[in-house]
């Protein structure tokens, strides 16, 4: 049986440690996002609170990049796309976890440490792509298409991983879909249509034949609008547009660059062009803003409120008194079988691995 976690209390910063902690903010660039003095204030109250309890309760913070800018600069331990948070959780030394991102991502945390605490503040942080598919639903296309793998994309429950053959994120999906084909002449694909699709022109394979794609859309990049994007082109000559693998081929097809959010950072970071629009959720812009203060962004995002249902006042409440909902609790049989799967994604995505 599981014992409670106690109760803490994070002590109030004195007037020269609130400060500093205003300045360190500022610093980070929260006020070129546009957070006022008080904002800024109000959140140094709290992240330096975090910090505080953080260290206490031997704690990690992951932190997605669609996460508000003050958890990325105040509180967060590491930053990144979903390959990345995986990874770096996967060797976190610490006693819990607190994850600042969505459901599906807390669990791959849980899975990958099954004897940690993980929590995750925001218990409605769930994502649409996770609860367009049932297990049910994944043995059900597995019993149609006997002998095709699934591969399944991260942004799913612990369920449908375990049901899996291989999870995929955006950062590997085409690599790893590459290699499943030079094995089999079928591959099932779960559970996002629209990436589902792009990695079909992608890799020259026709939908429903050669790969077997679910329904599931996100309601963030499913919701952007090609005609807006080829108005801005012409708005903005030299813009560089990149977009999300979870926008509609359709508009995949007008863009510069189409990929993962760490790839769309990377590209970024090599790139001397003269603006970039980045369609995705708002998070991924506020961080080039911030990252890349010499470059120009063209507005054009859209909040996921999934993402943003975590914020400050949640995490010290995780922090000083955790309650039930928030603790990832999964079934270590569970764990036992979603985990397999994504140590099959880790040694596919690395160069040269075969299927
Ligand atoms: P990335 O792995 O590219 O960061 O994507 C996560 C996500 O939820 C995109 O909507
Ligand atoms: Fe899910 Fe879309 Fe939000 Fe990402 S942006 S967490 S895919 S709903």
């Amino acid at each position: 049986m599981r014992t409670e976690v106690k109760s803490l209390r994070a002590p109030e910063p004195s007037a020269a440690e609130l400060s500093a902690e205003a300045e360190r903010l500022f610093a980070a660039g929260l006020a070129d996002l546009g957070y006022t003095e008080q904002d800024i204030e109000r959140c140094a109250k709290l992240t330096w609170k975090i910090n505080r309890l953080k260290a206490e309760r031997r704690a990690v913070i992951p932190a997605h990049v669609y996460q508000r800018a003050e958890i990325i600069h105040g509180v967060a331990d590491f930053i990144g796309d979903s390959y990345r948070l995986a990874k770096l959780c996967a060797v976190a030394e610490s006693r819990s976890i607190v994850f600042c991102g969505v459901r599906f991502m807390a669990e791959t945390a849980k899975i990958l440490n099954p004897d940690k605490e993980v929590w995750l503040p925001a218990v409605e942080a769930g994502c649409s792509l996770s609860e367009s598919i049932t297990a049910a639903d994944v043995r059900r296309i597995k019993a149609l298409h006997p002998g095709a793998p699934v591969a399944t994309y991260i942004n799913t429950s612990a369920e449908i991983k375990a049901e899996s053959d291989v999870i995929v994120t955006s950062a590997n999906a085409a690599t790893i879909l590459r290699k499943l084909f030079s094995r089999h002449p079928k591959v099932i694909f779960l559970p996002d249509e629209m990436m589902g699709l792009n990695l079909a022109k992608a890799l020259g394979k026709e939908p429903g034949r050669e790969i077997i794609i679910w329904k599931g859309r996100c309601i963030v990049h499913d919701n952007f609008d090609s005609q807006s994007v080829a108005l801005y082109r012409k708005m903005y000559p030299g813009v560089k547009i990149l977009a999300h693998a979870e926008c509609s081929p359709e508009l995949v097809s007008m863009v510069d660059f189409v990929g993962g959010t760490g790839d769309m950072m990377n590209y970024v970071a090599k790139s001397s062009a003269s603006s970039y629009m980045l369609v995705t959720e708002c998070g991924l812009g506020d961080l080039a803003r911030t990252r890349f203060p010499e470059k120009r962004f063209v507005p054009m995002c859209r909040l996921c409120p999934y993402m943003k249902a975590t914020g400050l006042e949640g995490i010290l409440g995780v922090l000083e008194r955790p309650a039930a909902p928030q603790r990832i609790d999964l079934p270590p049989e569970l764990c036992e079988k979603a985990r397999r799967p994504i140590e099959r994604m880790f040694e596919l995505a690395e160069d040269g691995v075969k299927s």
